[in-house]
């Protein structure tokens, strides 16, 4: 587009001056009612003033896709370097999959780069005059297309991609590299198959119920009819895989006063009222966070399934379609509630049910 505005005629106009130019203007309607404010003038920038200072930003603009280039580097020696079942402590987020963690902070740092390079280059070297354009036909005239064509090559002059070889050459590098992530998977798949995964917690029974995160033991009579606690398995504090294994593992505690549970009692795997329900939705995994102490129902807020505690959590909305599994609960000889037993069945979506 032509800076002077000529590029689409008469309706594409430059607003660098303070105020709109050009014979299209604001349609007369607009200009009786609003003060057009315009536009501050055009400030020159330090590149635009300066070659000594357009060199520097060209070379910032280069160290951010050689950062991406790196990156990409990194990513691809550690897919095959890194082992998919290592874990170790990251700070800032425990103990942790290195090989996710690592392939990931690859992944968005490569596109970061490239991202923050390309948003650099345009603040500090391609043009920055501000143009207006009305809006025409669709389809434009053969000279008027002819005209766009000149005008992107122009700008493909302006915003010295010829004339500066290292960001040509450093995009180029950085955009082809970033092509390597995505083939990879073609080659290598993306990881281990979840298998049985949902199929097991870390639930076993004698393992007493923690609150989270105080990871403190609940006594029985702590649990007031009414109040809900977050809860998992005390052995989480010897787990190889946290994360994994605490959002398998998580569950919610209520205490129901016992003659609103609907389930026969011995059908009920709880203790005087009190309940443990995996937290995990088996719609699609999400966790099942509220829990409304008057209706006695768990809502899922994803896409609001709900299930219906007094029931053994029955689902009486929504698009989930099996029960939350119950945790059968009991307590020791000291009065700390434990798990009587792992859970019946898995935890989670109903599609990794077993067949
Ligand atoms: S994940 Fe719970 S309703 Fe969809």
């Amino acid at each position: 587009m032509s800076e002077h505005g000529d590029g689409y005629g008469a309706t594409a106009v430059r607003l660098d001056q303070g105020h709109i130019e050009g014979s299209g203007g604001l349609p007369e309607r607009y200009d009786s009612r609003f003060a057009n404010p315009g536009l501050p003038p055009h400030v020159p920038r330090m590149a635009d003033l300066d070659e000594a200072a357009a060199r520097r930003a060209e070379k910032q603009v280069a160290t951010l896709f050689g950062l991406s280039s790196l990156a990409t580097i990194v990513f691809v020696v550690a897919y095959f370097a890194i082992s998919p079942e290592q874990a170790a402590f990251i700070p800032g987020i425990g103990k942790a999959n290195v090989y996710n963690v690592v392939l990931g902070v690859c992944l968005a740092v490569a596109l970061l780069g490239i991202g923050v390079g390309a948003v650099h280059w345009a603040k500090t070297l391609m043009p920055d005059t501000e143009m207006v354009e009305e809006r025409h036909p669709q389809r434009a005239s053969d000279a008027d297309r002819q005209r766009v064509v000149d005008n992107l090559m122009e700008g493909g002059e302006a915003a010295q991609i010829s004339r500066r070889p290292l960001i040509k050459y450093s995009l180029g590098g950085a955009l082809g590299l970033f092509a390597l992530p995505l083939l990879l998977p073609l080659v290598g798949g993306l990881g281990p198959l979840p298998k049985n995964g949902l199929s097991t917690t870390i639930w076993k029974k004698g393992d007493r119920l923690v609150r989270d995160p105080e990871r403190t033991p609940i006594r029985a009579d702590q649990v007031t009819i009414g109040s809900v606690y977050h809860v998992l398995p005390e052995s989480i504090k010897d787990s190889q895989h946290v994360l994994e294994d605490k959002a398998k593992a998580a569950v919610l505690l209520m205490r129901l006063n016992p003659d609103d549970i609907k389930v026969p009692k011995e059908l009920n795997w709880g203790h005087e009222g009190i309940v443990a329900y995996s937290k995990i939705c088996t719609h699609v995994g999400c966790p099942v966070g509220l829990y409304e102490q008057q209706t006695h129902h768990l809502l899922c807020p994803c896409h609001q399934s709900t299930f219906d505690v007094t029931q053994d959590c029955k689902v009486i909305f929504g698009p989930a379609k099996r029960p939350l599994p119950q945790l059968q609960i009991t307590v020791d000889s000291e009065g700390y509630l434990v798990a009587d037993a792992p859970f019946h069945e898995a935890v989670g979506p109903s599609f990794f049910e077993r067949g």
